[in-house]
């Protein structure tokens, strides 16, 4: 079957995804670039805010009429969506064919055939406070089999610590849509990381909900996320090691040290503070004060030298004023990110947020809060970057840049405008010959803008 797959979310959903199209290709289906032609269109959704969900809807709904043309067409919804709505989904969009849970991806290739036959095919996670058959299920069975050699990019792979999320943010999904926290086993990661870095993977990127809340207890021994990285950074040829994305919480000062000692593990941090005020965090159930987090901030800049921080913040949380919405402002000027995601409260039917507050921050003052905070760190994100012009930086190459406008002359003949990331996360432009991809290069940082910096090639490495 030709399958054309569209990802609609976070990281752990692109993983997901690739992680689908392996064991697809394994059974024999095409991956197409179009859906125009295939046989299968599947979607991989995210339930994270609204705007996500309508996307997929209104692909439906073009799915849909093409079907009711009497085109032969097998459609699927695929992750957070389809747990979050279910058998509803076929309710509502009776073209859907398939509605498959994130933790039931591996059955993809059977539920193909099912939708083949002409048959209807659910496949939904365990409900979450099921937790023996949770920990029953095959939780990585679809990761350890992933194919090494056709990762994103030839030179990076994210890998899964742990499922799910046991925090209940009010505000958030995904606690109801991926279900409780599992921890992989220290083994089984370890063998997969191998396996990558074997196949040419010099950077790997862990990921989990709140990946610094990993631990795994097995075989008499307990692993923390601390002794999970010390093991991982044994491995040879592994030349860089990052995890994302971290909770504020639980963030003990063994993993800040793990950072600063372990030569390979990088100095970046992604830790959302989802707002700057007292009040707000804890109407959003968040379990730490806006002091608890700048004492991180201040921790991790004392131990980590250099480390480059990224945040996520919500505007427009019910209830929140102009003071709160100051808050936010002072604590992202504080902590001088490097970038900063910056959200529109969206409430998620089902959550406790949901239930228990009204959406009353209109949506007037909610585009006004996030142009003011993209602003603040706008102005933050310059000057962090203009802080490396002047200096030598280590790129790892990823090809070709998008940033056309970032250069102001054109790349010499021979010679393309290249994008790479440094240990620190920051994006990088340079002008290089395309045979660099997925190599590491030194880099004299000239320029900067708010999200990226400009340089010249200095030599490999
Ligand atoms: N597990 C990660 C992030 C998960 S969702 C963490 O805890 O950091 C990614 C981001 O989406 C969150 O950090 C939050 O800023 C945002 N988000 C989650 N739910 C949201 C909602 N209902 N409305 C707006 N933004 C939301
Ligand atoms: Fe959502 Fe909070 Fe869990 Fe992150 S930690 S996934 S924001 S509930
Ligand atoms: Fe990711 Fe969206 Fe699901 S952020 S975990 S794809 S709800």
């Amino acid at each position: 079957m030709d399958v054309y797959l569209e990802t609609m979310g976070c990281q752990m959903n692109r993983l997901d995804s690739e992680l689908v199209v392996a064991r697809l290709r394994a059974a024999g289906h095409e991956i197409v670039a179009s859906s125009a032609d295939a046989d299968a269109v599947l979607y991989n959704t995210c339930s994270v805010r609204m705007h996500a969900e309508q996307k997929v809807f209104s692909r439906l709904g073009a799915d849909a009429q093409r079907k009711a043309a009497g085109r032969k067409l097998i459609v699927g919804v695929l992750g957070c969506m389809a747990q979050r709505l279910g058998r509803q989904l076929r309710k509502r969009y009776p073209c859907v064919d398939i509605v498959c849970g994130p933790g039931q991806l591996a059955r993809l290739p059977q539920m193909l055939a099912f939708a083949a036959d002409g048959q209807p095919a659910i496949a939904l996670d365990v409900d979450r406070n099921d937790r023996a058959a949770a920990e029953d299920e095959n939780i990585d069975w679809i990761d350890l089999v992933r194919d090494a050699d056709r990762t994103t990019s030839s030179a990076q792979a994210f890998v899964r610590v742990m499922r799910g999320c046991d925090r209940f943010c009010t505000y958030c999904i995904v606690p109801f849509v991926r279900g409780a926290e599992v921890s992989r086993p220290g083994d089984h990661i370890e063998q997969e990381v191998r396996r990558l870095v074997e196949a040419g993977k010099s950077e790997i990127t862990l990921l989990g909900q709140t990946v610094n809340r990993y631990r795994h207890e097995g075989d008499g021994r307990s692993t923390r996320f601390s002794d999970l990285l010390a093991r991982l950074s044994d491995i040879d040829g592994l030349r860089r090691l990052r995890f994302v994305t971290s909770h504020p919480t639980d963030f003990t000062d063994d993993i800040l040290q793990a950072m600063a000692e372990l030569p390979n593990v990088c100095e970046y941090l992604h830790c959302p503070a989802q707002s700057g005020s007292d009040a707000v965090l804890k109407r959003m159930n968040r379990g730490y004060s806006r002091g608890d987090y700048d004492d991180l901030i201040d921790r991790a800049r004392a131990i980590v030298p250099g480390v480059s921080i990224a945040g996520d913040f919500i505007v427009g949380f019910p209830g929140e004023t102009d003071a709160d919405q100051q808050a936010s402002a002072d604590l992202l000027r504080r902590c001088g990110y490097k970038n900063a995601f910056i959200f529109k409260y969206s409430p998620r039917p089902g959550t406790p947020a949901a239930k228990r507050f009204d959406d009353d921050i209109d949506e007037q003052t909610k585009k006004r809060r996030h142009a003011e905070l993209l602003g603040v760190q706008d102005e933050i994100g310059l000057a962090h970057h203009r802080s490396y012009v002047g200096r030598q930086v280590e790129v790892l190459v990823e090809g070709p840049s998008k940033r056309a406008d970032k250069q102001p002359t054109p790349p010499p003949a021979g010679q393309t405008q290249l994008q790479g990331r440094t240990r620190g996360d920051h994006i990088v432009v340079f002008d290089g010959p395309e045979t660099l991809a997925s190599q590491y290069v030194h880099v004299d940082v000239t320029n900067a803008t708010a999200l990226a910096m400009m340089g010249r090639l200095k030599a490999e490495s």
